[in-house]
């Protein structure tokens, strides 16, 4: 049996405006209380409703932690509309989630803006939830496991074995992204495997037992005990289905 925490963690993607997000974050609380210390959840709210979700968690004493959905990789300076880590640390931010397929496919993301970003995220005392995810032809073409590992090993170019130790990384295949198309469950458990032999190559066996790898793309409460339950997959990264509580919930219970 692994020693790893399950984490269940909902991307909201751009839904939820500060009130909406307020709310919801407490309807979460009022499903998921006796979960506490046995799964950790995290909520990335769009950065206009960090503030707020923020605020309910910290004036309620919640167990839910709070991340980011992307953030620049420099501390400050002339780049209009982005946000720095520090920004996101004051906000009390535990995790950002870093090279989400949606940012490599509409916002430029590349390997090498992943690792710069994998790095400010680290030296500002956060934990990134690194996605990394093949397109449908990859999938077709056979090339995933190799294709992963190729992202996984860039994103991680300069990372500390003390930083690794922390690291979150995400499987989620493009394809199964809100399609309602899910891998099996054994795909993605030998997807989350060769991720952490990918991250032990790099650091050690230690740091591979350590690392926690989620399965994301269309968990649904329906499907989500299969994916929990494979040995190498220690929770999910959630869209749609998180930004219902009730949903979300439900998921997390699987985790259990
Ligand atoms: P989905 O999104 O659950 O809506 O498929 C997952 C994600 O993109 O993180």
């Amino acid at each position: 049996m692994s020693e790893r925490m399950p984490m269940v963690a909902g991307n909201w993607k751009m839904h939820k405006t500060a009130g909406e997000g307020a709310i919801l974050v407490q309807r979460i609380e009022e499903r998921v209380i006796r979960l506490w210390d046995r799964v950790e959840l995290v909520v990335c709210p769009p950065f206009t409703a960090l503030k707020s979700v923020s605020t309910v968690i910290e004036l309620d004493r919640l167990q839910i932690g709070l991340g980011a959905q992307n953030v620049h990789w420099e501390d400050e300076g002339a780049f209009t509309g982005e946000i720095a880590p520090r920004m996101l640390v004051e906000l009390r931010c535990g995790y950002v989630i870093v090279g989400h397929s949606e940012r490599r496919e509409f916002f430029g993301d590349t390997n090498e803006t992943v690792n710069k970003r994998i790095h400010a995220v680290f030296d500002n005392g956060m934990v990134p939830i690194l996605c990394v995810g093949e397109s449908l032809a990859i999938h077709e073409a056979g090339g995933t496991e190799s294709f992963v590992r190729g992202q996984v090993r860039a994103a991680l170019e300069g990372v500390t074995t003390e930083q690794a130790e922390r690291l979150v990384v995400a499987y989620e295949p493009i394809w199964a992204i809100g399609t309602g198309r899910t891998p099996t469950p054994e795909m993605a458990n030998d997807i989350a495997r060769s991720i952490r032999a990918t991250v032990g190559a790099l650091h050690g066996p230690g740091v591979a037992q350590s690392v926690r790898v989620l399965y994301g793309g269309s968990v649904k409460p329906e499907n989500a005990r299969m994916f929990l339950s494979e040995p190498d997959v220690d929770g999910a990264l959630v869209g749609g289905a998180a930004l219902e509580a009730d949903s979300f919930a439900d998921i997390a219970e699987s985790a259990l």
